[in-house]
């Protein structure tokens, strides 16, 4: 039997809600595997954890998260809980992803059947991951803006290690890819503004030094303001995107839209060592305890988290079970995002399509 040590962050408003839903579909994979086991470990983290103890994440439970086989966290933070300098209090974007350098935020953006989305496309025609640089880039100046009243600046820093590291894992990734789902073809689309910005312009030579080691995936490049439109007009052509940071963060949000919504989003924080798994999205304190938050994005960061664990046929049980249940309508993801019947039914319709043994059906 194959043991991993899992570190659960459960966060804020809907974190412990949809966690339940995503530890519910684990406890009915490994029961149908017989393969392999997860044992937890709870810690505390978020906005709540920064109102009880003063910081948001203990030094001992960031220990615990780099020790951990993986780490499944739920979101965090509270728009009201907030340091003096007006930042957000409960985040630990900062804490865990400088703190266990994992560079590299893989962020899928797939339509799933069913999906009320805004574009017109069938599902699997919009499927790409957005890989987000995560140590540096505009947010390594978190918390350490300066200026006064009257002015006050943040600063955008790239290094060659960097920015070396990140691409060279999105051509690793485009490689295990099948290709983009317009015309198959391994494409890494590097997205910048180095039209503009030096930071940039370094970005972008950087990348292609690096694609120049993997002459079997394309190279591809967009503005960042051009990249917004495309992935609106023409997703289908993308397969792989890189990119900075903050461009990653705003990116990612707009491809959640195409597809029915953040709740569809999950995403993987890797490093060399360490990685944990979350949904994309906040903690939507507005219906948080109400039980109709979509634990999609939950449910497939812990797909995400098997395969990266390598129980790959794990984590497709559980890609294939939602796709299942959303083909049969037994799920059903309404237009504003939320599951019909609620969280709860919806966790049980992905229940009900578990399935031991049928494999990779499909890619998704
Ligand atoms: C995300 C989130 C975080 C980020 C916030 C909550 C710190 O928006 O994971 O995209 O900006 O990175
Ligand atoms: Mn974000």
């Amino acid at each position: 039997m194959r043991k991993y040590h899992i570190v659960t962050i459960a966060g804020d408003g809907i974190g412990p809600e949809i966690l339940e839903s995503a530890l519910a579909v684990l406890a009915r994979v490994q029961e149908l595997s017989g393969e392999f086991a997860l044992e937890y470990e709870e810690r505390e983290g978020g906005a709540a954890c920064y109102e009880r103890h003063g910081v948001n994440l203990s030094k001992e439970s960031l220990e615990a998260c780099r020790t951990a086989d993986s780490v499944l966290k739920a979101p965090v933070g509270l728009p009201w809980v907030r340091y003096p300098d007006g930042t957000e209090a409960g985040l630990l974007g900062g804490v865990l992803r400088n703190g266990l350098d994992l560079y590299a935020n893989v962020r899928p953006v797939k339509l799933w059947p069913g999906v009320d989305a805004p574009i017109k496309a069938k599902a699997g025609e919009i499927d790409y991951v957005i890989i987000r640089e995560n140590t540096e880039g505009l947010y390594l100046s978190r918390g350490l803006g300066v200026g006064n009243d009257e002015a006050m600046a943040d600063m955008l820093l790239m290094t060659r290690k960097g920015v070396e590291r990140v691409c060279r894992f999105a051509f690793e990734a485009a490689r295990k890819r099948s290709g983009s789902p317009s015309d198959g073809v391994r494409r890494v689309t590097c997205v910048d503004k180095s039209n503009v910005l030096r930071s940039f312009a370094f970005f972008r030579r950087i990348f292609q030094e690096v694609g120049e080691q993997y002459p079997d995936i394309e190279q591809d490049f967009l503005y960042s303001d051009a990249a917004g439109q495309d992935l609106v007009r023409r997703p289908w052509r993308f397969d792989v995107l890189v990119m900075e940071n903050f461009l990653g963060d705003l990116l990612s949000d707009l491809g959640g839209g195409t597809v029915g919504g953040l709740g569809m989003c999950p995403s993987g924080n890797i490093g060399e060592g360490a990685s944990y798994f979350e949904p994309i999205h906040g903690t939507a304190p507005d219906i948080a305890g109400k039980g109709v938050a979509n634990p999609l994005s939950q449910v497939l960061a812990a797909a995400m988290m098997l395969d990266h664990l390598g129980e790959t046929a794990a984590g497709t049980m559980i890609r294939d079970a939602v796709w299942e249940a959303l083909v049969q309508e037994d799920l059903v993801i309404q237009a504003s995002g939320q599951p019909r019947g609620g969280s709860r039914t919806a966790t049980e319709a992905i229940l009900r399509h578990l399935r031991h043994g049928v494999g990779p059906q499909r890619e998704h």
